[in-house]
């Protein structure tokens, strides 16, 4: 092995690898020669790689640097952290004109020689974004859903220089997400559109970087054992479960006792229940802490957000509903947490931005070096948590109702709760109506039409249904809210 510990390093020749960018204030340790390497080293001003295959990491707790010392570890620290030249992925992503698909190629912007980008597929609906995509991407394969629109697409890729297989509607989406020489796809559809190229790419033995809610809320029963059988991972993507599956990297099968989910408490967590009767659709899209689309920041003010995230939490890691703990935490940096059998809490921390958990998701099991600020904690100051109000959220109970219930039902209150917000953003419903319309859904399907191992077939039928029975919802019908908090167990 090349090693760079055959020499002795001192502080003044300096020597770099590009990864030690990634820990600031941190040291690492040749594992070639057991010598360790101050971080920001640069030979002659020049960067130089280090010839080293293994490099562990240690934050520094001493001030002692330079060639006589050889700091060996006593804990037996991981040492498969962080080897940039590992991650060579061949991505494709479905979803690319939406904000976790341009956030995804802001990220292989940012690490070109990581990833590349062998398909893109979104709806059709902004096709000047997606052929700009296609020419600065090169992908080898595209899609659209929208088959109206597929004239103009290829009328509008006529120029292209190279050879780039053009599909269309569901076909064109499964074909894309099947790709043979793709190595992860990117869910970021938005929808139930999302699950039947997911089921596709799960079926060609692709990992998944999971954003698409619908592939687990909806579809978990029909994916869970497919993932199995096929062998795949599926990443989250998101950031709350992106914090659970970082924290639960290295524990050990059998050790997690809890997963505790955090919340932001949405645009009105500080006002109180007597006042939501009238609050309005432009109070509700203001969200304290992310900048994100209409529909997801009103879900963030209900809470359903988070209940279709311990939904997701349940499929995700296995883990029963009522180990899963949902707490507000109003300052957004702890994404999540795990709780461990000995009580041990581990949280995973970071400033609000999708693209760290995005990042995570497509170079696991590796890390790469991002150029964002630092998580300054003093800058934050306090971090506090407190237990949802179960009567100002309630369609946090109806999510965990839906979700113990299984079956067709999380399909149904998700379906159910698309609609509400889209009626709420019409304004033909206030804010308070939005749960009882998930409500007055969800007690209809139980009356006869509930699937309890449902097919994926018997999953979309259950959701077109959800939608047609909300819109049918009229807030005049009288109403019981039946998912109080004692019904759900909570
Ligand atoms: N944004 C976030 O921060 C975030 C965080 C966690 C999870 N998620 C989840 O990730 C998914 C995507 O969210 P997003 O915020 O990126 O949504 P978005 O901004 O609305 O983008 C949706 C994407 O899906 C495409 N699309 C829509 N209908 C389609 C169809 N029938 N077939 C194929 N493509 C279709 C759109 O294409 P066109 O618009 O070009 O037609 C667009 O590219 C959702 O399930 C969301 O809940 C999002």
């Amino acid at each position: 092995m090349d090693c760079v510990g055959n020499t002795t390093i001192r502080e003044e020749r300096l020597l770099f690898h590009p990864s030690l960018l990634a820990v600031p204030n941190s040291y690492s340790l040749c594992k070639g020669c057991n010598k360790l390497i101050k971080k920001n080293c640069r030979l002659n001003g020049e960067k130089k790689k280090l010839g080293c295959s293994r490099v562990l990491f240690l934050t520094a707790t001493t001030t002692t640097t330079g060639g006589k010392n050889q700091l060996s570890p006593v804990a037996p620290i991981q040492t498969k952290a962080l080897n940039e030249n590992r991650v060579h992925k061949k991505i494709v992503i479905l979803g690319s004109t939406g904000s976790i698909g341009t956030q995804t190629l802001e990220i292989v912007d940012t690490c070109p020689e990581n990833f590349q980008v062998v398909g893109l597929a979104c709806g059709g609906s902004q096709l000047d974004i997606f052929v700009s995509q296609i020419h600065k991407y090169r992908p080898k394969i595209v899609a659209i859903s929208d088959s109206r629109k597929i004239q103009m697409l290829r009328d509008m890729l006529q120029d292209l220089d190279y050879d780039c297989q053009i599909g269309v509607g569901e076909r064109g989406l499964v074909d894309c997400a099947s790709f043979p020489e793709s190595d992860l796809v990117v869910t970021g559809i938005v929808g139930c559109a999302g699950l039947i190229p997911t089921v596709a790419a799960i079926k060609a033995g692709k990992d998944i970087c999971l954003a698409n809610k619908e592939t687990l809320i909806a579809g978990g029963p029909v994916i869970a054992p497919l993932v199995e059988k096929h062998r795949v991972h599926i990443l989250p993507a998101d950031s709350e479960h992106s914090a659970i599956f970082q924290c639960l990297q290295g524990v050990p099968g059998g050790a997690l006792s809890k997963l505790i989910l955090t919340a932001s408490g949405g645009a009105f967590r500080d006002t109180p229940l007597e006042q939501l009767p009238y609050v309005t659709l432009k109070d509700a899209l203001k969200h304290p802490n992310w900048n994100m689309g209409a529909k997801i920041t009103i879900d963030s003010a209900t809470l359903m957000n988070k209940g279709l995230e311990v939904i997701e939490a349940h499929f995700l890691f296995g883990t029963a509903y009522d180990n899963i703990q949902v707490v507000v935490h109003p300052q957004s940096i702890i994404h999540s947490m795990i709780e461990l059998c000995d009580t041990s809490v581990i949280a995973q921390m970071g400033w609000p931005d999708m693209r760290l958990p995005l990042l995570y998701a497509m170079s696991w099991p590796c890390r790469l070096p991002l150029p964002f600020p630092s998580l300054d904690l003093v800058k934050v100051g306090t971090l506090s948590f407190k237990e949802p109000d179960r009567n100002k959220y309630p369609c946090l109970d109806l999510a965990y109702g839906a979700g113990k219930r299984g079956g067709t039902m999380p399909a149904v209150l998700n379906a159910a709760n698309e609609e509400a917000v889209y009626r709420f953003r019409n304004e033909e419903i206030s804010y308070l109506e939005i749960s009882k319309v998930i409500e007055y859904v969800m007690d209809r399907h139980e009356n006869g039409l509930f699937i309890e191992q449902p097919s994926l077939e018997d999953i979309l039928d259950a959701d077109q249904w959800a939608r047609k029975t909300a819109r049918e919802f009229s807030p005049q019908l009288p109403f019981v809210m039946k998912h109080s908090t004692k019904a759900a167990g909570k």
